[in-house]
């Protein structure tokens, strides 16, 4: 392979504001100009979707380790261990059969990837393995155009907050204890309710499911505020919908998405199983 060759993509915008699918591309056979002109386009689009990639573990964890080291897990998978680094997404109980009830339930919500960690992640990988006959979609919001878009008043009221993340209250929120054992939950953590994404410098919003409250607030004047902002960056005109083909891998900036998956699949007969794995980022500023 020649490590000189220059990368010709060829890049289809998804969305305005979010999104960009990358032909002519093997992830598992990348240069190194490939891998600087695939993480231009990451900070650009902020998704990035790849079609069909034939792809291993091993091959995953390479190419996301382009980015950063992958990040541990807390939560415990069907069989009662803890998820590897890169591990599956489904919904399907001990014996592989689908099930109506998804193990991880906060995936279903709007959420951004380890918010309640000290350091949450950079990035988030999926690859699609094996995709509903319809529906399985994922929804993404950009959280910089949701604080773009807000009235400046707004943004005068919300600057300099900061927000507690907390792993219990997501837990507590959708009655989901059994993904963890209670001696593992992460504490809480308070970060800036506004983050700078640490390279490009832009603003955006950071609330979602873990959002338990504002510091400095009551409880129910947090709770207003955080539906609010969310009510606002989840808007149907800011929905990027990733609608899955089998073997698409998918990436995302979770410094400036949300996403969420979408129970618009057969659920109890369908098999929707996505393999995934996490880059560790560093605190938000
Ligand atoms: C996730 O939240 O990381 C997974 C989303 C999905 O299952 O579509």
């Amino acid at each position: 392979m020649d490590s000189t060759r220059a990368a010709d993509f060829c890049v289809r915008r998804l969305s305005p504001s979010v999104g960009a699918e990358i032909g002519g591309v093997d992830v598992r056979a990348l240069v190194p100009s490939e891998i600087a002109r695939i993480k231009d386009l990451f900070l650009q689009h902020h998704l990035l979707v790849f079609p069909d990639q034939q792809l291993t573990d091993a091959d995953i964890q390479r190419f996301a380790e382009h980015f950063g080291p992958l990040e541990g897990n807390q939560v415990r998978g069907v069989d009662g261990a803890v998820l590897p680094p890169v591990h599956r997404i489904a919904n399907v109980d001990l014996e592989g059969r689908p099930s109506a009830n998804p193990l991880l339930k906060s995936n279903y919500s709007w959420h951004t990837d380890k918010a309640y960690l000290p350091t949450p992640s950079l990035m988030t990988l999926l690859w699609g393995e094996e995709i509903p006959l319809s529906g399985g979609d994922t929804q993404f919001v950009s959280t910089e155009e949701a604080y773009d878009t807000l009235p400046a008043a707004t943004k005068r009221r919300i600057e300099g907050l900061r927000v507690i993340q907390s792993f219990k209250h997501m837990l507590d929120t959708l009655g989901q204890h059994d993904i963890i054992r209670a001696d593992e939950i992460p504490p809480p953590v308070v970060h800036p309710l506004v983050r700078t994404h640490p390279e490009t410098g832009r603003r955006g919003l950071f609330v979602a499911n873990y959002s338990s409250g504002i510091v400095g607030m009551d409880e129910a004047e947090g709770r207003r505020l955080i539906d609010e902002l969310l009510e606002h960056a989840t808007r149907d005109e800011f929905i990027f919908v990733q609608r899955w083909k089998l073997r698409d891998l998918v990436i995302w900036d979770n410094r400036s998405l949300l996403h969420r998956a979408i129970p618009n699949y057969e659920m109890g007969k369908d098999r929707r199983i996505l393999r995934r794995c996490v880059v560790r980022g560093g605190a938000p500023r």
